[in-house]
């Protein structure tokens, strides 16, 4: 973790540190001559840097034996909403990083930086913090030590005005970090990251939970029987990694403010069954469990930051395999609410998962229940490869989470459960199929999984685009993203209107 600190007196020079300006685009080149020299101002003229965002100059100037590296960072129209916040944190220590800097003066004064703190203090310096963090992320768990290369970067004083964001320091570093516990687990390869490694992970957060009232229940494959989870266990059948239902229990100190189910998908590797998958399509697979990467990530969060509703985190964790034990096209199986799933493609095998979970999750009598879900190709298909589709008929439920999304900075977008489509998983012999046809691919998906909620006010969330990347961009590195874990993190702090 860096050492965050704030302050409003200016830092001296010292050896090892880059101090780091952002430049709006509109930008006085009189106040940068002023502090920096008319020698720095046409050499900015003649680069023609113009506070671009995502461009950057560098010069460096001496204090005596001091040698100082400054970098300016173009932030276009400025650094006034979350997403600009949290890029910045994450583009000084990455580049600080890249001249082995430990140390980072990041000027955020009014005059030349272009940061006015806005009405909420606290949450600037969240999300400030939150990217400053996250500038430090890789995944390096099998690079040899010669190819590891860890972040220099040690510390960041925040140069400003006020230091009423300090405020935010520690919360901002409480969700970096379940972003990356989030990140970890989804980028680990399948081979490492099972059900049984999940289970695990989640003792781990449970060890890691100080004197938080927090507990652990795991079931195996012949307590799921007992429980007739025949959709998730028709699933897990041709694996031979044991299947784990997981289920973590957290309650706030004081009075709860509600019981809330966050549940997510939890496939280790999803080969596609019989329907198999071509290899390009199976590629990424290893993150078809990134939906219980971010609820396990956000778990850790929330009892770090001591939310106060009372959250329970469930996982049907399973791989999605082939052989001589797998499920079959044709196959009926039997969820733990009595309904009948005629499989017509063994890759749909998200929704057969989510769906036991959802049966149990309801049975907590839960205020509302959220999954979380790598579910559909066809939602990237809808809105590309950087915003979540959000399903649900709860209107209250859809506003106070796109609220909450928008005050992260994390991409979401609503798309209709149009119950006219349920036709299309008709089956003549069962209950119902568990794919449809094409054309609203993600929208059948939500729809079949409304079929396990039991009446429970409920949310989907098909993050199949954003919480994987197949490359870096913005403060993501290419592999799991940790979407959305802040945006769960935020929901879980404000005020969600229940009953
Ligand atoms: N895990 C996939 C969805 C997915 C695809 C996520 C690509 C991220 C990138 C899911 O299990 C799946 O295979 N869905 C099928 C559904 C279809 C068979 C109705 C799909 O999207 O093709
Ligand atoms: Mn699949
Ligand atoms: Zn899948």
């Amino acid at each position: 973790m860096l050492d965050i600190q704030w302050t409003s007196d200016q830092p001296q020079p010292a050896a090892g540190q880059v101090l780091a300006v952002p430049v709006r685009a509109e930008f006085e080149p009189d106040a940068l001559e002023a502090r920096f020299g008319p020698g720095v101002r046409a050499a900015l003229d003649a680069a023609k840097f113009k506070g671009k965002a995502s461009t950057t100059f560098d010069f460096t100037r001496s204090h005596g034996d001091v040698l100082e590296r400054v970098t300016l960072f173009g932030v276009g129209d400025g650094l006034d909403d979350p997403e600009a916040l949290r890029q910045i944190g994450h583009d000084v220590v990455r580049e600080a990083a890249k001249v082995g800097a430990t140390t980072i003066v990041l000027d955020l004064q009014a005059d030349t930086a272009a940061w006015n703190v806005g009405d909420d203090a606290e949450r600037a310096g969240r999300l400030l913090a939150q990217g400053l963090e996250l500038g430090t992320y890789a995944y390096d768990r099998f690079l040899s030590e010669d190819n590891r290369k860890p972040s220099s970067v040690q510390s960041v004083t925040v140069w400003a005005d006020t230091t009423a964001p300090s405020e935010g320091t520690h919360a901002g570093q409480i969700i970096a970090a379940a972003v990356a516990r989030a990140r970890d687990l989804a980028n680990g390869p399948g081979e490492l990251v099972t059900p049984t490694f999940l289970a695990n992970a989640a003792k781990e957060i449970v060890d890691g939970a100080g004197d938080a009232d927090v507990s652990l229940t795991v079931f195996d494959r012949a307590e799921c029987e007992k429980r007739n989870m025949g959709c998730y266990l028709g699933v897990a059948k041709g694996s031979a990694e044991e299947p784990r239902f997981i289920h973590l229990t957290y309650k706030p100190k004081g009075t709860s403010k509600g019981r809330i189910v966050l549940i997510g998908k939890g496939v280790t590797f999803d080969s596609g069954g019989y329907s198999l998958k071509p290899t390009d399509g199976m590629l990424a697979m290893k993150l078809d469990m990134c939906g219980s990467a971010a609820v396990l990530g956000s778990f850790q969060g929330l009892v770090a930051l001591g939310v106060a509703y009372e959250v329970h985190v469930l996982v049907a964790a399973t791989e999605n395999m082939i052989g001589g034990k797998a499920y079959r096209l044709g196959d009926i199986l039997t969820a733990s609410n009595g309904k009948t799933v005629e499989v017509n493609n063994t890759d749909a095998e998200g929704r057969l998962t989510m769906a036991d979970a959802l049966v149990y999750g309801s049975k907590l009598d839960p205020d509302i229940m959220i999954d979380f879900a790598t579910l559909t190709g066809a939602c990237i298909v809808a809105l590309g490869p950087y915003i979540a589709g959000v399903m649900t008929d709860d209107e209250r439920l859809a506003t106070d989470w796109m609220s909450a999304a928008d005050r992260t900075g994390e991409h979401m977008w609503r798309l209709p459960l149009q119950a006219k489509l349920k036709e299309q998983l008709r089956s003549p012999i069962a209950d119902m199929k568990n794919t449809g046809e094409r054309w609203g691919g993600a929208l059948t998906a939500g729809l079949f999984l409304s079929e396990f909620i039991e009446g429970k006010r409920w949310m989907h969330v098909d993050i199949a685009g954003p919480a994987m990347a197949n490359k870096a961009h913005g403060v993501t590195t290419a592999g799991g993203s940790g979407f959305p874990v802040p945006t769960i993190l935020e929901f879980l702090s404000g005020d969600i209107q229940l009953g």
